[in-house]
């Protein structure tokens, strides 16, 4: 690692903070660096978007965020803009927090919102600064960025590049920015590591001060970019393999939730993500497992990563089982173009990809919810809070206001996002409302012997 010239940054307790892409990553981000006591500006081209966060309005449902807002811009160390130059007059580092969606003609990554926001910004800086990436993409990406950066901002500013990559959850984003579990940071430089560090002081603070030790791993470029889609394909694998284990268990009369309780508590196995059920949705591990097949092929180690297609295979498979359940329960056939559910009125519980968003991308609940529909079912979805969303993606579905109002009169209840209203909900007081007492369980959440108890014919995903 070469040391870079000394500047004037170097050694900065508290640097700068620009997050560009406002988007669950980046305000995210910005709001918790924020609240660990930096000065942040959010960068945004979506005026709107930022017209709200400006005003103390989140564009997304995430526990806890909004007050985190409120109060950060209240502080004044919060801000946001739609003014390129006023953030790269005003960031020590600039992080790329944008969108990398699967591309619409392919598998792999769409990098132009990468390229657009690190054009834009190295065209307007005009003081040494620190890019780095936090966007996921594919492994080779960050030295394209560096290209162009030098071919777009002044030599002589001297700005570089770095990646580290995130890992937070949706529904669980505040903790995962402020109580990492690590932190990796891919850097050529000594100046681009001390910055780095300097960023993520108020993360290892906050640490030592609960007692806590947060692992810091200083990584080339290569590593830091593979880590985070390393990291994804292990966990869409992992929800595969019990859902390829759910597959198996319903022909041989196994129970799925029993065989990932008992194997979990070996911990080399591991109890987390063995959830069976419709499946791995959001704007994450889908697209990436894909785009990360892509770029093994073209660096001709695709053999290596087939088995993500099988991941993937599984994972779509998990739909029509849903529909296989929902026809068996209401004692329709199947015809290798489905079961004809026309006549029946289907409550679909669920229409986020999981619960605690509002996230409806690449969502099993609501990919199910079009399928029973197109089955010819009068279909009525409810969900908690992804109602606006959803009807922006399934705009012919029908929508029910409350959780009563969708399963009223229906034949069969599918629970397909695992809210607490679902998980909560009295069995015996949804048993007055439904026409027939029927209920698949598409993620395993509901206590199936109280709903037997309570009369209901219950289907879960792999148990017989
Ligand atoms: C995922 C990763 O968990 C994060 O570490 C990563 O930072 C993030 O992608 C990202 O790349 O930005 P997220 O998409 O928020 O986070 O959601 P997960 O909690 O991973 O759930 C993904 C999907 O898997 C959901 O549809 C969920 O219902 C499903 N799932 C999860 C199961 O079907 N079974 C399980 O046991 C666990």
């Amino acid at each position: 690692m070469g040391s870079a010239a000394a500047s004037p940054l170097s050694g900065a307790k508290r640097p700068r903070l620009t997050f560009l892409g406002t988007g669950y990553l980046g305000a995210t981000y910005a709001i918790c660096f924020a609240e660990m006591g930096y000065r942040v500006i959010g960068f945004d081209v979506d005026v709107d978007k930022i017209a709200r966060l400006a005003n103390g309005t989140l564009p997304f449902h995430e526990p806890g965020l909004e007050n985190l807002l409120r109060r950060n811009l209240a502080a004044g160390r919060l801000q946001f803009s739609t003014n390129l130059a006023q953030i790269a007059e005003f960031g020590d580092v600039h992080f790329i927090c944008v969108g990398t969606p699967q591309q619409a003609d392919g598998m792999g990554a769409d990098l132009s919102y990468v390229e657009a926001a690190v054009t834009g910004l190295s065209q307007n800086l005009t003081r040494k600064a620190l890019i780095v990436g936090k966007s996921t993409v594919p492994v080779g990406t960050v030295e394209w960025v560096e290209q162009l950066v030098s071919k777009n901002a002044p030599a002589d500013l001297g700005i570089e590049v770095a990646w580290s990559p995130e890992f937070l959850q949706e529904g669980f984003a505040v903790d995962d920015v402020l109580r990492p579990n690590r932190i990796v940071i891919g850097v050529k430089t000594e100046w681009a590591k001390d910055m780095l560090h300097a960023t993520h002081k108020g993360v290892l603070d906050l640490a030592a001060a609960e007692g806590r030790t947060v692992p810091l791993m200083v990584t080339d470029f290569a590593t830091a970019e593979l880590v985070k889609v390393a990291a994804n394909a292990f966990l869409a694998t992992k929800i595969s393999f019990i859902n390829a284990m759910a597959e198996v268990c319903e022909v041989a009369g196994g129970d799925v939730v029993q065989l990932a309780q008992a194997i979990g508590y070996d911990p080399r196995i591991g109890n987390r993500f063995l959830q069976a059920g419709v499946g791995f949705g959001g704007g994450c591990l889908p697209k990436d497992i894909r785009a990360f097949q892509a770029r093994a092929q073209e660096l001709g180690v695709g053999d290596a990563l087939r088995f993500l297609h099988e991941v993937d295979l599984i994972n779509l498979r998990c739909r029509p089982r849903v529909m296989r359940l929902a026809a068996e329960l209401l004692g329709r056939r199947s015809g290798p173009a489905g079961p004809d559910l026309s006549g029946t009125r289907i409550a679909v519980l669920g229409a986020t990809f999981k619960p605690n968003s509002d996230d409806v991308r690449d969502a099993p609940a609501l990919a199910v919810a079009a399928l029973l529909a197109k089955s010819g079912s009068d279909v009525r979805v409810y969900d908690p809070q992804g109602m606006e969303n959803a009807r922006m993606v399934q705009p012919k579905l029908t929508y029910a206001p409350t959780l009563n109002d969708a399963i009223r009169s229906a034949d069969l209840v599918c629970v397909l996002t695992e809210w607490a209203e679902f998980r909560e909900s009295d069995p015996y007081v949804l048993g007055t409302l439904v026409a027939s007492r029927r209920v698949v369980d598409g993620r395993n959440c509901l206590d199936s012997a109280r709903w037997m108890k309570a009369g209901w014919q219950y289907r879960g995903m792999g148990r017989s």
